[in-house]
C-alpha cells in the first residue's frame, strides 16, 4: 500500500528469500487498483472468443479481508465489465495477445484466462493463465449455451470461426465450502451431510473439488476447497439465493464459506 511495504517486500523476498530461491529475482511493476475481472477465452490462433466475464472472490474472509485462496466463490457475468470495457480489452488486449503469441512463433490453442483489473486508466492485465479459471469455470460453463464439444473441436480444426458460441440470459453463482484452517492447514476425512446419493442438492449443481467417497457411500472431505455450490438464477440476486440456499442444506465439522460473494457485484449492479 505504501513505498516502506515495498521496500520491506523487497527485503524479504531478496535477502531473506521468503518464497525460496523463486524469490532471488523479481519483477517490479506499477502498483494496480481498481475492480478485477476474469475473462476466459476460447481460442484457434486465429480467431479469439472471449467468454462471459466472471468475479472471483480470492480473500478467505467477508468483507475480503483474510488470507488470500485459490477462490472462494464467483458470480458470472461481472457487472464491472461492461460493453464499453469489452470492446476496448478486445482491441488492446485479447487479439494483441493472440497476434503476438503468434509472431513469436507461440500459436495457442484452447483456454487463454485474462486476469484484468479495470484501473482509473482503463482496463490491464494482471496475470495470464493457459486454462480454464478455478473457481470461474463453475459459474462461467453453466452459463454456455452451445455445446463445449463442438467448440473443443473446432479449435482443434482451426474452425472457431464457424462455430456460433451464445451465452444464457441471467446469471450463476458458486459459493465455496472450505475446510476449517484453509488456507492454511485444515483436517481431511470429515464426514459430509445433506447431499442426495450423487453428491448433489435440489436447485444447485454442486462441484465437488476436494471430496472422496469411503465404502460406506458417505462424502468426506479430502482437500482445502471442499465443494463449489452453483446455481443459476433470472438475476444475481436470484442466483445467489439459490446457491446459498444450496450451502444451508450442507454441513461438516469446521466447514467455512464466504457469506458475501456477489456483494461486490450487486453494489455495482447499483
Ligand atoms: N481463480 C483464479 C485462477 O483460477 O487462477
Amino acid at each position: 500500500q505504501n513505498e516502506e511495504e515495498a521496500v520491506a517486500a523487497v527485503h524479504e523476498m531478496i535477502d531473506e528469500l521468503k518464497f525460496g530461491k523463486s524469490s532471488a529475482r523479481i519483477v517490479i511493476e506499477e502498483f494496480l487498483t481498481g475492480p478485477e475481472v476474469s475473462v476466459l477465452s476460447f481460442t484457434d490462433g486465429k480467431t479469439l472468443v472471449p467468454m462471459i466475464s466472471s468475479m472471483d472472490h480470492k480473500r478467505a474472509l467477508d468483507g475480503d479481508k483474510g488470507l488470500n485462496t485459490g477462490g472462494m466463490g464467483t458470480v458470472s457475468p461481472n457487472p464491472c465489465y461492461t460493453e464499453d470495457i469489452a470492446k476496448e480489452c478486445m482491441e488492446k488486449i485479447f487479439l494483441p495477445t493472440m497476434n503476438a503469441m503468434n509472431s513469436e512463433g507461440r500459436t495457442f490453442e484452447g483456454c487463454l484466462y485474462f486476469g484484468l483489473m479495470i484501473t482509473p486508466k482503463g482496463p490491464k492485465v494482471i496475470e495470464y493463465n493457459c486454462r480454464f479459471g478455478d473457481p470461474e469455470t463453475q459459474v462461467v460453463l453453466p452459463m454456455l449455451d452451445a455445446d463445449l464439444y463442438e467448440i473443443f473441436e473446432a479449435i482443434y480444426n482451426h474452425q472457431l470461426d464457424k462455430v456460433d458460441i451464445k451465452w444464457h440470459k441471467g446469471s450463476c453463482a458458486c459459493v465455496v465450502m472450505a475446510s476449517g484452517g484453509y488456507p492454511e492447514s485444515y483436517p481431511k476425512g470429515i464426514k459430509m451431510n445433506g447431499f442426495d446419493e450423487k453428491g448433489q442438492v435440489e436447485g444447485c449443481f454442486v462441484y465437488h473439488a476436494g471430496t472422496k467417497l469411503d465404502e460406506k457411500g458417505d462424502f468426506l472431505t479430502n482437500g482445502g476447497r471442499v465443494i463449489g455450490v452453483t446455481a443459476k438464477g433470472n438475476d444475481l440476486q436470484a442466483a445467489l439465493d439459490k446457491a446459498y440456499e444450496g450451502v444451508s442444506k450442507i454441513s461438516f465439522e469446521g466447514a467455512h464459506y464466504r457469506k458475501d460473494i456477489g456483494q461486490r457485484a450487486l453494489k455495482a449492479l447499483g
